[in-house]
């Protein structure tokens, strides 16, 4: 087949293995798999398939990452870690995180036996989206030995903490600083979607991700008085659902205002929850993010203050608690470059832009030179069952993935070998 047709061939694989791992979920209908659920062993046993017969050496590591190595030619060579996450969101797509393991994965059977003068270590990240235990990157932060008691104590909804959840997977976690890169990889790619509309309004394949917005992720618990919804006059309330109402409508207002933020409340938890009971409690969530910490912590601070004045307002209590504070990360400019031009290669233009969303590219960064590539999504939608990629796109990534290959093993100064 010419060198097109096995590229498309190859592009509609990886769609089709999305799809696949996108039934193994742990909720009959939709695509649902969280941290640690027993769907992620299925997704490993998939991944380990199509792995074994290039030869890579596989282990799942203390906190459930999937980590294969692709040997290089040489002995005690640099690495290279190619990444994405494998847990979604609740009723997710089949390609936000997934889609990167598995480009990983067709770039290496690319590969065709090859030897690189690097190795290149392929990561499924356990837990990236922070949907069980409401803290993202638990399988990133591990490589980089950031797995500390405060997060192993945290428990989920059913009261099962990190650590227990860990041990229910059959892991060990005295093994988890095991889990921590050796050495300083030459680099760290992630091939993502997520990125909204972006790249389909300039009609682009493609995008170069120069930096990753800060990201501050917190919950708010307003507290009232539950009472009778008939027996209790509008003026002697202390409606916990109305006070969290009012500060959600001050939270939009507060992204409207100011350029490039975003602020979202996800859910809202409520108690008692009855309709004929007035709500004495309703527990908000808060994500805020922009490319600028100061703006984004400055807005955080508007809506803690805001929060309190509400509540002062309508006898109500509410005391909020910080789940996250990620500051926003530059990629490496040397990647970013080598991405850029890898992109120009394959006859498309390279736009550079900054993720809204958060990636685990942005925790690897801190130890490791990272870069990330975006594809285009129709519709610009992530996080639902609509997320699309064209197979045209995918193809498009991975000739960029195999030609990035061979500008690294240049830039190491070795030449690939046979
Ligand atoms: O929320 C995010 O930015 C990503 O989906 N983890
Ligand atoms: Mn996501
Ligand atoms: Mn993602």
């Amino acid at each position: 087949m010419p060198e097109s047709d096995d590229i498309k061939e190859r592009a509609r694989k990886v769609i089709a293995r999305c799809r696949k791992l996108a039934t193994f979920t742990e909720q009959t209908g939709c695509t649902t798999r969280t941290f640690l659920s027993p769907m992620m062993r299925d997704c490993h046993r998939e991944i380990s398939g199509w792995l074994a017969p290039l030869g890579a050496e596989i282990n799942i590591d203390a906190v459930g990452n999937f980590r294969a190595l692709y040997h290089a030619s040489d002995p005690a060579p640099p690495r290279l870690v190619i990444g994405s996450h494998l847990d979604t969101v609740p009723d997710a797509g089949a390609f936000d995180g997934i889609l990167g393991v598995v480009l990983g994965a067709a770039l290496l059977e690319a590969l065709n036996g090859d030897r690189l003068p690097f190795a290149i270590e392929l990561v499924g990240f356990s837990e990236e989206e922070g949907v069980r235990f409401a803290t993202p990157f638990i399988g990133s932060r591990a490589l980089l030995g950031k797995i500390d008691d405060d997060l192993l104590n945290r428990e989920d909804e059913c009261g099962i903490s990190v650590r227990a959840a860990i041990e229910q997977f059959g892991l060990d976690p005295s093994r988890i600083p095991d889990a921590a890169l050796q050495g300083v990889p030459l680099g760290y790619l992630e091939f993502h979607i997520e990125q909204g509309p972006v790249l389909e309004n300039l009609g682009l394949p493609l995008g170069v991700v120069e930096a990753i917005v800060g990201q501050s992720r917190l919950d708010f618990t307003f507290t009232g008085r539950a009472n009778h919804a008939g027996t209790t006059p509008m003026h002697l309330r202390h409606d916990a659902i109305a006070g969290a109402a009012e500060w959600i409508v001050t939270v939009e207002r507060e992204a409207q205002r100011v350029p490039g933020l975003v602020a979202t409340v996800g859910s809202v938890h409520t108690k008692p929850g009855a309709t004929n009971v007035i709500a004495g409690e309703a527990v908000v969530t808060l994500d805020v993010r922009h490319a600028s910490d100061d703006t984004r912590n400055s807005a955080v601070a508007v809506l803690i203050r805001e929060a309190g004045e509400i509540a002062a307002r309508r006898n109500l209590t509410v005391r909020h608690r910080f789940q996250l504070s990620q500051p926003a990360v530059p990629m490496d400019p040397q990647l970013v470059s080598y991405v850029e031009e890898s992109i120009r290669h394959v006859g498309c233009d390279p736009y550079r832009m900054v993720s809204g969303a958060g990636h685990d590219a942005m925790i690897l960064a801190e130890k490791v030179p990272a870069a990330m590539i975006f594809l285009r999504t129709p519709g610009g939608i992530s996080h639902t069952p609509d997320e699309e990629v064209s197979v045209e796109d995918v193809a498009k990534a991975l000739e960029v993935g195999m030609h990035l290959l061979s500008v690294i093993a240049d830039s190491c100064g070795i030449q690939k070998r046979k």
